[in-house]
């Protein structure tokens, strides 16, 4: 962990380290994906939002907050196109609010390791991947597809997207992982069974 100084958990921290939100235009769903991760960082054990690491298989500087923004720009990016070039009805606002949150569950899923990296919480052990920002975005009050598509994004899920928004999203965050892990010289997700 780097030890600069610390910023405080606010709506505004949020935003500066997830520019990404002002791209949704629904002011309720921007607010709504701030006021999780917030909801998130507070409860957690991460002084500052920027140490939280992607995955304890990378280095630490992969970051869980940029991977996010990656996830957002790339789905984004995606539904832009397929919405252009298929005729198909994909929603910018869900795309990148489901981005945006489908990893915010990783707050509590890892914690600070005594080698300066971070490990598995045990509610990370304890719970299905997901299901923790699936948990928090049902009590903010979002839609069943948002829910959905957060609980749907990850392998370990028995759930199979079933909207254009949470395909894309499961996608993004594939290839965003995969090109990390890739560079990191671990297994890609695209090769793994389980
Ligand atoms: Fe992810």
């Amino acid at each position: 962990m780097t030890a600069n100084s610390t910023s405080a958990p606010t709506a505004g921290a949020v935003q500066d380290l997830l520019p990404e939100i002002h791209q949704i235009s629904d002011e309720g769903l921007r607010e709504a994906v701030t006021g999780i991760w917030l909801r998130a960082w507070r409860s957690s054990v991460w002084e500052r939002l920027e140490d939280v690491p992607k995955s304890p298989d990378l280095p630490v500087w992969r970051t869980l907050t940029v991977h996010s923004r990656s996830v957002a720009r790339i789905a984004v990016q995606m539904a832009d196109t397929v919405r252009e070039l298929h005729q198909v009805a994909v929603d910018r606002d869900v795309t990148l609010a489901i981005a945006l949150l489908h990893d915010v569950c990783k707050l509590h899923e890892f914690e600070p390791g005594s080698d300066g990296g971070a490990r598995f919480s045990r509610t990370g052990r304890m719970y299905q991947h997901g299901f923790l920002g699936a948990h928090w975005m049902l009590e903010a009050g979002l839609e069943e597809d948002l829910v959905h598509a957060v609980i749907a994004h990850t392998p370990h899920s028995s759930v199979v997207p079933r909207t254009q928004e949470a395909v894309l999203v499961h996608y993004a965050d594939f290839a965003d992982s995969d090109v990390q892990l890739l560079d990191a010289g671990q297994r890609l997700f695209c090769k793994r069974r389980s």
